[in-house]
């Protein structure tokens, strides 16, 4: 008995020092992948190809309609932008000719079997084939050279948060890009994880019921702002909310004498509010609970939608436009917080600003502020993993650009000067 228990101890000894050296060169070759694929992954970028792409979603998420049969507020439509750098290691190149970018939506190739938009599409005037948006863009395709030639977009990308087979709502799709020379087609440098967020999270029916959702709020319309648009419908005639009320998001001035869309929907609403218990507020309507749009580092700092200098409550939004403020077109300033060293361009929006107070003139005036901070709400480093692809790609930690060497040689700071308004 004795003897048995001791062999049986002995071997104990032996299989735990078995797994013990098991363990150890499990660690030793842990640490050793680890190593060099974190080498790896910086250098391989700068091997395989010496071009950089900084691409971007321009808003933070889009969002669209569960449902187009009864009235449009928005199509469905995402906004992609791609800068591409030539890194010659002592100087750089923005590259804006001699070559393509073509995009793909990653294992999303089709939207007319998830979405009804397309049913309805040429009631609300998009003359338009299933799966195309209201530019002429598609789930994938090829980006267009910007007016300036600062960028290369694709406006109106009509993407679902719906990937191919499944009916899981996934708001973070990636889109692959990929860019080659125009003469030869010979691939330059891909990438395959540029976040395009969507969602259809617009909790109408929190409050105007979950069955028949729309026609109750075409009704409220007619009862509270005596219209017809039920009667309309019945008829065939399917409204676009711009049809009547100014909305600068679709270019469409409204009618005289009725309040811009932004102001009427928030200023209604305001009061109304108490009746969701989601939180923000602004989560009823714009994604959302499950999605949650906002995410970036301002979001991880604890600043709020509501409470602070960026959109201010439901009755604020309505208030400034009473006052003059242009819907869409006129949105909060990173220099509000952050001083005027840290503004947007004068006169343009954030994702529309360029870096402009690099004391070197030759810094200025072409890398669009989200080529390095990403969009807004997703501001780089974001609390949402997917955000952060690109910069770990390009940096190997997550966060805005923060290395003069993804471009080109160099170290020092980025923003210098307080530019001239
Ligand atoms: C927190 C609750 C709540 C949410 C969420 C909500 N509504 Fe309403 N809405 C109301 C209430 C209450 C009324 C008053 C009419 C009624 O009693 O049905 C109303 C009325 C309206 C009216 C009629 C306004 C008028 O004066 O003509 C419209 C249009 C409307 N809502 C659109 C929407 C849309 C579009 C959404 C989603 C994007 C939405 N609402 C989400 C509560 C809500
Ligand atoms: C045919 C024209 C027309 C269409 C289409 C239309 N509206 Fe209106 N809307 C009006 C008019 C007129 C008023 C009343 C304006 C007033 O009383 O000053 C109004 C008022 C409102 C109000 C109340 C504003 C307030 O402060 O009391 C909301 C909210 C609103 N509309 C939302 C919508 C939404 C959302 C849609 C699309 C689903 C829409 N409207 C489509 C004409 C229209
Ligand atoms: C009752 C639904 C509803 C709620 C709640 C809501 N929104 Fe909106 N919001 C909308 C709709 C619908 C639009 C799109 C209007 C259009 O197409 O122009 C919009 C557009 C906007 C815009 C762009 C237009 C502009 O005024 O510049 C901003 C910014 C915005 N919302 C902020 C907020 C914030 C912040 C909150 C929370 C305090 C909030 N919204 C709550 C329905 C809502
Ligand atoms: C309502 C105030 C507010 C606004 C508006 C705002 N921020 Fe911030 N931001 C903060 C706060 C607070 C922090 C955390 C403290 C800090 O680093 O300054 C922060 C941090 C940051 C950081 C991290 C800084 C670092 O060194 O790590 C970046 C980058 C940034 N913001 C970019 C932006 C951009 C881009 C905009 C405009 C699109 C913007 N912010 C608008 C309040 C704001
Ligand atoms: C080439 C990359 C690049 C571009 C383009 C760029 N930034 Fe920055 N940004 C940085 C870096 C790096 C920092 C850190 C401080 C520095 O180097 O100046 C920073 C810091 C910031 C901060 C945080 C400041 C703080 O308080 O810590 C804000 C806000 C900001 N930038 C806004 C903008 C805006 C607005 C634009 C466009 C007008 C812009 N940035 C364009 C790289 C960039
Ligand atoms: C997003 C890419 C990018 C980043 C990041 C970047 N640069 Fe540049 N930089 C460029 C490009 C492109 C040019 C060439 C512009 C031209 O065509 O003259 C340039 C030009 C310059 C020049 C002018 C001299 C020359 O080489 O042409 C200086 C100096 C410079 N950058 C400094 C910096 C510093 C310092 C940093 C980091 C704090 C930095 N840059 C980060 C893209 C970048």
């Amino acid at each position: 008995m004795i003897n048995k228990l001791h062999v049986f101890i002995i071997k104990g000894k032996h299989i735990i020092l078995a797994f013990a050296c098991c363990f150890i060169s499990l660690m030793i070759i842990c640490f050793f992948i680890n190593y060099y694929s974190k080498d790896n992954s910086v250098s391989a970028l700068q091997q395989n190809s010496k071009y950089v792409i900084l691409a971007v979603n321009d808003t933070g998420m889009h969002c669209y309609q569960p449902d187009y049969s009864k009235f449009l507020i928005l199509p469905p439509g995402n906004n992609l932008k791609s800068q591409v750098f030539l890194n010659e290691g002592k100087e750089a190149k923005l590259i804006n000719s001699g070559i393509e970018i073509s995009y793909q939506i990653v294992n999303n190739t089709t939207s007319a079997n998830k979405i009804n938009f397309w049913e309805y599409s040429k009631d609300y005037g998009y003359n338009i084939a299933p799966d195309v948006g209201i530019t002429g863009n598609s789930l994938s395709g090829k980006m267009k050279l910007s007016k300036d030639g600062m960028f290369y977009e694709a406006a109106a990308i009509p993407v679902t948060p719906f990937n191919d087979g499944s009916t899981e709502l996934n708001p973070y799709q990636l889109a692959a890009i990929r860019v080659t020379d125009s003469k030869t087609g010979k691939e330059l440098v891909r990438l395959d994880n540029i976040v395009v967020p969507v969602s259809n999270e617009m909790n109408c029916s929190k409050c105007h019921g979950a069955s028949g959702t729309d026609i109750n709020i075409l009704k409220a319309h007619d009862e509270l702002s005596k219209t017809q648009l039920v009667d309309e419908l019945s008829k065939g005639k399917r409204h676009k909310c711009a049809d009547c009320h100014q909305d600068n998001i679709l270019d469409s001035a409204g009618k005289p004498g009725i309040p811009p869309l932004s102001q009427a929907i928030h200023g209604f609403h305001a009061n109304k509010m108490v009746q969701s218990d989601i939180k923000p507020e602004c989560y009823t309507c714009h994604p959302g609970p499950v999605s949650k749009c906002y995410r970036g580092v301002m979001f991880a700092e604890g600043v709020s939608c509501v409470n602070s200098k960026c959109h201010g409550d439901m009755e604020k939004i309505a208030a400034t436009q009473a006052e003059g403020r242009q819907a869409w077109l006129q949105e909060p300033d990173c220099s509000s917080c952050h001083g005027e060293k840290y503004g947007v361009n004068a006169g343009r929006l954030y994702r529309n600003s360029y870096l402009v107070n690099n004391t070197n003139a030759e810094m200025n005036g072409f890398i669009l502020c989200e080529s390095c901070h990403n969009g807004p709400h997703a501001e780089w480093k974001s609390a949402n993993l997917k955000d952060n692809l690109l910069p770990i790609k390009l940096l190997g930690y997550p966060n805005f650009i923060d290395k003069c060497t993804v471009c080109h040689e160099g170290t020092g700071k980025i923003h210098q000067t307080v530019p001239k308004k």
